[in-house]
């Protein structure tokens, strides 16, 4: 047990319990009409499952959900039903599943569901595809048609790096609920990679997936280098491209209302085969208002890592793309400290960025670097000197507190606001940052 709040692992004896999330502030789900619909299927057995996650799919109308069960399961369904707002079922469909292979005695499974409504509450569950179902557990999604929307940014959680696995993971329980609770309508959230310490840690992914808000937010994990050996393992992602990448993870792009996603595996420093996917991703999304990138490595960080040839390399290579591409804003992990830069184009400060009265930049040229800070307190890096990045760091800060970022998304504007989580408890503002679009795309 990592904290009071770990999800129940009982193998139920007859019906199947429907669950609500606590912490959650969105409609409690009391599931009468799902019980009976439930009921009626009568499972004699109840299935165990457990490492569940699901992510945004190719773009706002799908999601993709993993999850593992123990034994050999040769078969896995997820069921999905569609309810109203007095919890009754509208509609059921079932998703096959993969059965991906077999982790230390447990199956692992991959599912992609389709056809989602906005602003829809659902309720899934896991089956063997025979009689027995797992729990029940809802989310719900959001409106994204001329509608503004957020998600949330968290530095590496690396639970495993600092006092203990169950401390890191309490850290990370305790992150993961003050942004939910503070952005209960939230889209998703993003992981910024090194989800744990030891990818061969077993224990250490448990503690990653302790926050039950993970069984109803979608999360985006991006591969780090601490976790790339098992990330395969434990996570679902579509639209891989093969590029950039190897058996575990490659480059990767999804869509989510009027911005382009494009998450690159900088385990790899193929630069040439990431430019492919950023082409690739743009030119099949051609229409999106915004482009942000997702990385584990920062290109231009403050800490221990600013300086590593492998960066260095990748700033080389990538930075040119990005702005050929005109990518808003790049959003990584690494080095467990803040950086946010000025407004930057062929890795130099672009010379006139104009401000308006609130301190918004108005049609900046160039391409924004975000470094999110650790997320669970498990790892801070100690700042290197100011002549190694003030030419390109507007603020930069070692707090030694864990932080997350919200992004707010607009067709207008993109909105990066960092807060301070549980260390202080007052949720403050360590930094805001606004861009204004006028003049569409720039
Ligand atoms: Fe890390």
């Amino acid at each position: 047990m990592f904290n009071g709040k770990r999800r129940m692992k009982i193998l139920f004896a007859t019906i199947p319990m429907v669950t609500a999330v606590a912490g959650c502030a969105k409609e409690p789900y009391s599931g009468s009409a799902v019980e009976e619909s439930v009921a009626n299927k009568v499972a004699p057995h109840s299935l165990e499952a457990f490492h569940i996650a699901f992510a945004p799919g190719a773009d706002e109308t799908e999601r993709t959900f993993s999850w593992h069960t123990r034994g050999m399961d040769k078969k896995a369904v997820v069921e999905l039903n569609r309810l109203d707002e007095k919890d009754n079922v509208l509609s059921s469909e079932t998703f096959e599943a993969t059965v991906e292979g077999i982790l230390r005695g447990q199956s692992r499974h991959k599912a992609t569901i389709t056809g989602l409504e906005q602003n829809q509450l659902y309720a899934y569950r896991f089956g063997d595809g025979q009689r027995a179902w797992s729990q029940t557990y809802t989310f719900r999604t959001q409106a994204t048609e001329d509608a503004d929307f957020n998600f949330l940014f968290f530095g590496d959680p690396q639970i495993g790096a600092g006092d203990g696995t169950q401390i890191d993971a309490a850290g990370w329980d305790r992150t993961v609920t003050a942004a939910t609770e503070l952005f209960p309508d939230t889209d998703f959230l993003v992981s910024a990679g090194d989800q744990v310490n030891r990818a061969n840690k077993p224990i250490q992914y448990e503690g990653w997936f302790s926050p039950e808000e993970l069984t109803a937010y979608p999360i985006m994990p991006i591969v780090g280098n601490h976790d790339a050996a098992s990330f395969a393992d434990y996570f679902n992602v579509l639209n891989e491209t093969g590029l950039g990448g190897d058996s575990e993870a490659s480059d990767f792009y999804f869509i989510y209302g009027n911005t382009l996603f494009i998450a690159l595996n900088t385990q790899s420093d193929a630069v040439g085969e990431h430019r492919e996917a950023l082409e690739l991703a743009v030119s099949e999304n051609p229409d999106a208002t915004h482009r942000i990138v997702l990385l584990h490595k920062s290109l231009y960080s403050s800490a221990d890592h600013a300086l590593d040839e492998d960066v260095l390399a990748l700033r080389d290579g990538l930075v040119p793309v990005f702005d050929e591409l005109d990518i808003d804003a790049v959003l990584m992990g690494p080095d467990h400290v803040y950086v946010r830069t000025y407004q930057m184009k062929g890795d130099e400060v672009v010379g006139e960025t104009a401000y308006d009265k609130e301190g918004a930049a108005v049609d900046p040229e160039g391409t924004l670097y975000l470094t999110g800070n650790s997320s669970t307190d498990s790892k801070y890096y100690e700042m290197q000197d100011p002549s190694i990045y003030e030419r390109y760091a507007a603020v930069a800060l070692q707090l030694e507190e864990p932080t997350f970022m919200n992004v707010g998304v607009t067709d207008a504007s993109l909105t990066f606001t960092t807060y301070k989580t549980y260390k202080t408890a007052d949720l403050s503002v360590v930094d805001k940052y606004r861009i204004v679009k006028t003049e569409g795309d720039e």
